[in-house]
């Protein structure tokens, strides 16, 4: 049996941050102005600090301005709005990212619509998911980790008109985004969840599998079809004595049971993961552009 190829979401997310760097150039010597990126977190996970930490420098990297906003744990609801209304007034702030999960205390839903919908790079506000979701309207910002999977089907000169598209997991931040954007592509798509009765019959379907569960290595090879594409959102720890850390990060998809089959599969880590801070870094740029432009 051959082997499918693995793809290089490092790669590809080097190359789009290489263009956001030339055209924040371009916008200096123009306009005077870099984009401005604010991002927002609430409490000590920390699995939410590297996010963040890996999203602040990145800004630094393509040489946006970062405004960090670092809050405890314990703030309540009005200092949280209480930020995100200061960023909404700041010209200097093209786009606000608020760290999810916030605290259990915090009513996110109220958050996510307080943030400037033309300021809301992680297109979570209800304006651009309901675009996202309906025929014939575009959001203002596609949700990142979302388009980062689109680019990469792209980007390997995937088809999707009229292909069977399973998506595993619905979560707002990814399965149910993800799932709108095939169908705008015309796939036919289906969503498996934890309810879902004989997921690998259905899975096995699908020529594109999208992972998105938080289920690590739940996937198996003998689920997909020979050849499927699987763009592999999971990033979960498990147990590894021989690493420094003591554990390793692994996919929803068990990668390498799913490559012998598979057409192409995503990388885990270094596939996903960086095209998710580069689509937020070009949801940023565009973002400045409708400002300046
Ligand atoms: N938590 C997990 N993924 C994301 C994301 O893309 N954006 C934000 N704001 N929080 C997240």
């Amino acid at each position: 049996a051959g082997e499918g190829a693995t793809i290089d979401g490092k790669a590809v997310a080097d190359q789009i941050r290489k263009e956001i760097s030339a055209s924040v150039a371009l916008m200096k010597g123009k306009h005077g102005q870099v984009p401005g990126l604010a991002v927002v977190i609430v409490g000590e996970r920390k699995d939410s600090q590297t996010y963040v930490r890996m999203k602040r420098r990145a800004c630094a990297e393509v040489g946006f301005r970062s405004f960090d906003c670092d809050l405890p744990g314990d703030s309540t609801q009005q200092e949280v709005l209480d930020a995100v209304a200061k960023f909404n007034a700041n010209p200097h702030v093209h786009g606000i990212l608020v760290q999810l999960p916030l605290p259990k205390h915090i009513d996110e839903e109220a958050v996510l619509a307080a943030i400037s919908v033309d300021k809301d790079v992680d297109g979570f506000h209800p304006l651009n998911i309901g675009k996202l979701a309906m025929k014939g309207r575009e959001p203002l910002f596609t949700p990142c980790t979302p388009a980062g999977c689109l680019e990469l089907l792209d980007r390997i000169g995937a088809d999707l008109r009229g292909k069977r598209a399973v998506v595993v997991g619905r979560s707002n931040i990814v399965g149910m985004p993800v799932a709108m954007l095939l169908l705008k592509r015309n796939a036919t798509v289906t969503i498996c969840h934890s309810a879902s009765v004989d997921m690998a019959s259905i899975v096995r379907e699908a020529d594109v599998v999208v992972a998105a569960a938080g289920q690590a290595q739940m996937i198996k090879g003998s689920w997909i079809k020979p050849g499927a594409i699987i763009i592999d959102v999971g990033t979960n720890p498990i147990d590894d004595a021989s690493r420094k850390l003591g554990y390793r990060l692994v996919g929803d998809a068990d990668f390498d049971s799913c490559k012998k089959v598979a057409g192409a599969i995503t990388a885990v880590p270094g596939g996903v993961g960086p095209m998710t801070i580069a689509l937020l870094l070009k949801n940023t740029l565009t973002s400045a552009e409708r400002f300046y432009e």
